[in-house]
């Protein structure tokens, strides 16, 4: 039978006039399936390209691809999950475990398939994860995409060791999750921002080392300079083309850098040689499995860590959200709420 459930929808090609609230049914769960009420996503750059038109979707779409909120009812052959457990939602439902295997976006909720911008909605129960104990819902919708690609940058790629150094870029999403997660595990933790305030925020923290990389445009050199001259052994490289060739600059012989994010662009003259003289190890990331993610909450609850949210908006509220995404002001997470 089955409930109504409101939904913010974006048109075709996306764009912030063309999004709008609707009502979607949300049918009774079926073998394997859960129904959640959700109560909270987060808003990641990705969300920000698919609602802003920037990548905007091919047809009419529910955004976001992080959502987080109780079981309401479980359908046969569930085991993991009963009603009322706090939930969060996997990336891409269907990569669960082991190397990666899904190429870019046709199957992530938000951008291939409808988000979790509604109230409710059934799934597979793969396609959730048990939420951290103690963490509201607008905290658990965080890890979806900025916890989870952090983590899987520092853990599976990287195979992050106490007292490595790491450098994290701005204080985004996944660059705050980084910094808390290097510092869980006992790394020493080089940050930039184009701003002092958030430096200072960083370093509240627990960040070891700061660069504003508007006032030191060579950031990458006095990062190395920083590590004793031997460079940084992980970089969370969420800028891009702009910011590459400093980050090598940054990394130690035979060090890593997680090509994440595409802040300053997606095209760029890539210096090869730096990366062959210092042997440099780069690695494309894009989110992680249902795996990572069970092992990223265990560790969460494990070691008591809270995420940083800035600001936290209603559902219809949500293209406010994202402008003040866009004015570069927050520190960490955005979230909604519903
Ligand atoms: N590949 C993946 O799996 C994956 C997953 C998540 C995100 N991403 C990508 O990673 C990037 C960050 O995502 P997010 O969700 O964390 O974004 P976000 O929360 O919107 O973070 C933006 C922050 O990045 C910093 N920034 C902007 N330009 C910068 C630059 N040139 N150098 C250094 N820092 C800069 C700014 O911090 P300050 O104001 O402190 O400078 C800004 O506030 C995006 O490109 C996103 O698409 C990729």
């Amino acid at each position: 039978m089955g409930i109504m459930s409101k939904a913010i929808i974006v048109g075709a090609g996306g764009g912030f006039e063309r999004v709008g609230i609707t009502e979607r049914p949300v049918p009774d769960p079926g073998f394997g399936e859960i129904t959640v009420r959700l109560r909270a996503s987060s808003l990641n750059y990705h969300d920000y390209a698919v609602v802003s038109g920037m990548w905007g979707p091919s047809e009419e779409r529910i955004p976001m691809s992080d959502g987080a909120g109780e079981v309401t009812a479980v359908g046969p052959g569930v085991t993991e999950f009963a009603v009322g457990d706090a939930v969060v939602s996997t990336f891409f439902p269907t990569w669960l475990d082991g190397q990666p295997e899904v190429v870019g976006f046709a199957t992530v909720p938000g951008d291939g398939v409808d988000g979790y911008a509604r109230e409710a909605v059934t799934r597979p129960a793969t396609a959730f994860t048990r939420a951290p104990s103690g963490w509201d819902h607008a905290e658990a919708a965080t890890l979806t995409t900025a916890g989870l690609t952090a983590w899987r940058a520092l853990f599976d790629d990287g195979k992050l060791k106490s007292g490595d150094t790491v450098l994290v870029q701005g204080s985004g999403g996944v660059s705050v999750f980084a910094l808390q997660f290097a510092k869980m595990a006992g790394a020493t933790v080089i940050a930039t921002s184009s701003s002092d305030d958030k430096l200072a925020r960083l370093e509240a923290l627990g960040a070891d080392h700061l660069i504003n990389y508007r006032q030191d445009k060579a950031w990458g050199e006095t990062a190395r300079k920083l590590n004793g001259g031997r460079g940084v052994d992980h970089v969370i490289e969420v800028g891009g083309p702009g910011t590459l060739e400093q980050s090598m600059e940054a990394t130690r012989v035979g060090g890593h850098i997680s090509v994440i994010g595409i802040l300053t662009g997606v095209a760029g003259a890539l210096q090869v040689v730096p990366a062959l003289i210092r042997q440099l190890r780069l690695q494309g990331v894009l989110v992680g499995s249902r795996r990572q993610q069970i092992d990223m909450i265990r560790a969460i609850d494990a070691n008591g860590m809270r995420p940083v949210i800035d600001n936290r908006f209603p559902l219809d509220a949500i293209v406010d959200a994202f402008r003040h995404q866009e004015s570069n002001r927050h520190f960490g997470k955005i979230c909604l709420t519903m």
